[in-house]
């Protein structure tokens, strides 16, 4: 089966950028078909970059990069037909209402009229938008607008779907929606390449994720592959005084309110449990979420100041 995306040694360097650094460098993944791909890193990672190209909206500087089997170089028009796209920062039409701008959207994707509208109430639905059908998309709020652009993207019939962070700024129950809508998409068949930095989110939806940091792929895989990869895929909380030298013995101890976070292994986290119970104190403990993980691989958290900050 062809895959949904497919990049091979994929670099970009931005024209005039300091030393030649690249946004994006041997950057090579796969997308399989009708799937959630998550794609996380922190600002300045290289997601955009590597959305963009994927849409054709960017050229990439060397590399190969295919979405559905065809050349983002040499087919574009092909690729076109096939995606959509929440960009990052848009400027949806202005002068349309809600409704409209859904409508025309599917329009000029060649839906016919009785689809296009029936796709449309669907959409607005499904995000709660009805109420604002009529309201012109120039005096919606920002969230609201980010809601339409969803809707547009999510109402389409295109087989692959780009979502850069298309749940910032929403409120948390729209969130949700979006999530459910995605959700949806990708039960119909469809792809959807997702980028976030709510990893809560990135987990919750990604059948796949990647990690980015400074343009190269950190860790790839599935939820379950990613937590076999770190050193420690158990995370034990202990409430309550214990002797520290003791918890280093069990992998990679930090201090929290009231206690001890303790980062390590299966065994051994049963082993703490069992020791920490000993000693009547409470304690939890289950597998490392993708924070963690995160965290371990990167040296960061993703909300840490971002790469350029961290240059200069
Ligand atoms: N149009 C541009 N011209 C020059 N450099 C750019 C341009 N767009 C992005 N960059 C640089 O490329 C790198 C990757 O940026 P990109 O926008 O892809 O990151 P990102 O992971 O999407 O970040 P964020 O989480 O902030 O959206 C950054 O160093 C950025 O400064
Ligand atoms: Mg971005």
């Amino acid at each position: 089966m062809t895959s949904a995306v497919l990049a091979k040694d994929l670099r970009k360097v931005y024209p005039g950028s300091p030393s030649g650094s690249a946004a994006l460098e041997k950057l090579t993944l796969e997308v399989p078909t009708g799937r959630v791909y998550g794609l996380i890193g922190r600002n300045g990672a290289g997601k955009t970059t590597f959305v963009r190209i994927a849409a054709t909206q960017l050229e990439p500087t060397s590399g190969e990069l295919t979405v559905l089997g065809h050349d983002v170089r040499r087919e574009e028009r092909a690729i076109r037909a096939r995606i959509a796209c929440v960009p990052q920062e848009s400027r949806p039409l202005y002068f349309l209402n809600v409704e409209e701008v859904v409508y025309l959207y599917l329009k000029l994707r060649g839906l016919d009229p009785p689809e296009a509208r029936r796709r449309t109430r669907d959409a607005l639905e499904e995000l709660s938008l009805t109420e604002y059908r009529r309201r012109m998309v120039s005096r919606l709020s920002g969230g609201l607008r980010r809601r339409t652009l969803c809707a547009m993207v999510l109402a389409s019939d295109a087989d692959v779907l780009f979502l850069d962070e298309p749940t910032t700024g929403l409120d948390p129950l729209a969130r949700r929606e979006v999530w459910e809508a995605i959700r949806r998409a990708s039960r119909e068949n469809r792809t959807i390449v997702l980028t976030t930095h709510y990893l809560d989110e990135a987990e919750a939806l990604s059948t796949r994720l990647a990690l980015v940091e400074r343009g190269r792929l950190m860790l790839e895989g599935s939820p379950a592959e990613l937590r076999a990869r770190v050193r420690y895929p158990y995370r034990v909380t202990v409430q309550g005084s214990y002797p520290r030298d003791e918890l280093e013995s069990y992998g990679q101890v930090s201090e929290i309110e009231g206690g001890y976070l303790v980062f390590t292994r299966e065994a051994e986290a049963r082993e703490l449990a069992k020791r920490a119970l000993e000693r009547g104190l409470r304690l939890s403990m289950g597998p490392v979420s993708l924070e963690d993980i995160f965290l371990d691989v990167v040296g960061k958290s993703i909300e840490e100041n971002s790469v350029e900050e961290a240059e200069s």
